[in-house]
């Protein structure tokens, strides 16, 4: 990239502040995963706001039936993939399990690492009210942070499955809670996931930062989806996913044809060979 097309691509970067501009003038916001180079380069070339190295590359990449084993490093190393491919979204790496909750000191140190290895721009984590001092943390070391309330995958055994939260009176009034205290810890963007859409509207209009919604309707200030889920490469999906192509059904029309091709030596033919 030449000196002027760098300046360009640096100007028009999506930031942190940027995004709080956006919830004021009212233009959503698009988030989607990414794990490696190809893809964050198509996504960040299409226009999506921001990239999340989601620790949900456990189940889509790693093939887990959680998210809890992923390590700091495995987000290290997939957010320098994607970080290196962006020249305008947002890079956000997901901190896993077990990589802030002892300390806060431990959480500093991790969101230290994703910025410094791997290059991203903001940190994400899970929880409210019991994370909230961390949060500040981050933030108070220059890291801007993404909160993320509601069904927060990495609570998976507390909440006793992937199950939608806020139905009732009680736990509604403990989103809200928590997501008022990651706004109040510094957070500039937080991730609604798996709520009824009357609880995030509520959200949404409450807060001053912009929130992401994720199976939480129509009111957030910004979507987000997992990469696999919306382009058909997952073997399931949840109802609230939207697949906007089946490239799952086209990699295996590509792979049967490349197999009878080869077995019956059509493949490589002589355009396909060095003279
Ligand atoms: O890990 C992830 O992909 C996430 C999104 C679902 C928000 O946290």
């Amino acid at each position: 990239m030449s000196k002027v097309t760098l300046k360009a691509a640096r100007e028009q970067r999506v930031t942190a502040p940027s995004l709080f501009r956006r919830k004021q003038r009212g233009e959503p916001i698009s988030m989607l995963t990414a794990y490696d180079f190809t893809f964050a380069r198509i996504f960040d070339a299409a226009g999506i706001d921001v990239l999340l190295v989601g620790d949900s590359l456990g189940n889509v990449v790693q093939g887990l039936d959680t998210t809890l084993p992923v390590s700091l490093d495995e987000i290290v190393y997939h957010t320098r993939l994607v970080s290196r491919a962006c020249a305008r979204a947002l890079v956000v790496a997901d901190m896993p399990f077990g990589s802030y909750q002892v300390s806060e000191e431990e959480a500093v140190r991790s969101a230290i690492r994703c910025i410094k290895e791997g290059g991203a721009h903001a940190v994400k984590l899970e929880g409210g009210t019991s994370v909230a001092r961390g949060i500040e943390r981050i933030v108070a070391a220059e890291i801007p942070v993404m909160g993320h309330v509601g069904l927060t995958p990495q609570a998976i055994h507390r909440m006793g499955g992937h199950r939608v939260q806020g139905r009732t009176e009680q736990g509604a009034a403990r989103v809200l809670e928590d997501a008022r205290a990651v706004q109040e810890a510094g957070a500039f963007a937080v991730v609604l996931e798996g709520l009824p859409a009357s609880l995030s509207r509520q959200v949404t209009a409450e807060l001053d930062i912009p929130t992401i919604g994720i199976g939480a309707g129509v009111h957030c200030d910004g979507q987000v989806l997992v990469m696999h889920d919306m382009l058909g490469l997952s073997d399931w999906t949840p109802s609230f996913v939207k697949q906007y192509a089946a490239l799952g059904g086209l990699a295996a029309q590509a792979a049967r044809q490349f197999a009878e091709e080869v077995s019956n030596r059509k493949f490589p033919d002589a355009e396909h060979s060095y003279r």
